[in-house]
């Protein structure tokens, strides 16, 4: 993990207009799992609610656990503008590695990557362990990560790139990003520099910061081996959301894993 206390306190505003792509590319599939398992529903890493809130056209009830506030912050504003009853939707603060919420569910997802969040095996193994103790019997654990591929490195290492330019959805100032990132083969780290300037509308910049994250790439390997020993039995592997068969030249590793006896 990064050493800030909050690593998403300058992204959690614009997060939903950043990332509004994800929404045709793992929300389908997410969707369809909740549907398919039904509530309870627990995200973990929930984040704004992008998946979690949608989900709720599926479920009666769904918590949310992230450790930053201001997604958080930005979740509960997502939750009121919803439309959904704010009585169906538990968001709480607590990290993924030790949370006790005192209720058990249907299905846990884990969308956008939040596994990579986890530094260190024993970070997966607490993380696993966590969310093998608050699931139901029966219940699904359904997550998904990128599988980085050769030309990724090639294409993404030391490169600094345009990531787009959006609106601030509160102030409405123009914000263009860009990302220099740095992959540490060994210790299977990428380091993200993002750079993000306040734009004025003649393309002054105003302000200029600079964020820094670090997350921990995984083989799906790897995460095999991590589950398995977490207790957890793979019943889907998919190389991507529209359930394409995992291959190794696949871009996601996509699981579907239950708890084993
Ligand atoms: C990339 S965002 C994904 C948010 C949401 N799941 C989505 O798909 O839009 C990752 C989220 O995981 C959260 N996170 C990372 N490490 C965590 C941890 N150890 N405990 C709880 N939340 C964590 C971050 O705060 C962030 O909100």
């Amino acid at each position: 993990m990064t050493g800030t206390e909050d690593d998403y306190l300058h992204e959690a505003e614009i997060y939903d207009v950043l990332w509004a792509d994800l929404n045709s590319f793992d929300l389908p599939f997410l969707l369809t799992q909740a549907k398919e398992f039904g509530g309870p529903l627990l995200e973990i890493g929930c984040g704004t609610g992008r998946v979690l809130l949608p989900c709720m056209a599926h479920v009666d009830r769904a918590v949310g656990v992230d450790r930053s506030p201001s997604m958080l912050a930005q979740g509960r504003v997502n939750l009121s503008e919803s439309g959904v009853p704010e009585e169906r939707v538990g968001l709480v603060e607590g990290d993924l590695r030790d949370f006790d919420l005192g209720e058990r569910f249907n299905v846990v997802l884990a969308g956008g990557q939040t596994m990579f969040h986890l530094e260190t095996d024993e970070d997966w193994l607490a993380a696993l362990a966590t969310i093998r103790r608050h699931m139901l019997p029966g219940a699904r654990f359904v997550a998904g990560v990128p599988v980085f591929q050769e030309a990724d490195f090639t294409n993404y290492h030391n490169r600094q790139l345009f990531v787009d330019e959006i609106r601030h959805p509160r102030t409405g100032r123009r914000i263009a990003l860009w990302d220099y990132s740095t992959f540490d083969f060994e210790k299977q780290s990428i380091t993200r520099r993002r750079v993000s300037e306040i734009l004025d509308e003649q393309g002054l910049v105003l302000e200029r910061r600079h964020d820094i994250r670090r997350n921990i790439y995984r083989f799906p390997p790897e995460i095999r081996a991590l589950l398995e020993q977490a207790g957890f039995r793979i019943e889907h592997e998919y190389g991507d959301y529209e359930r394409t068969p995992y291959a190794p030249e696949s871009e996601d590793f996509v699981w579907v894993a239950t708890a084993s006896e």
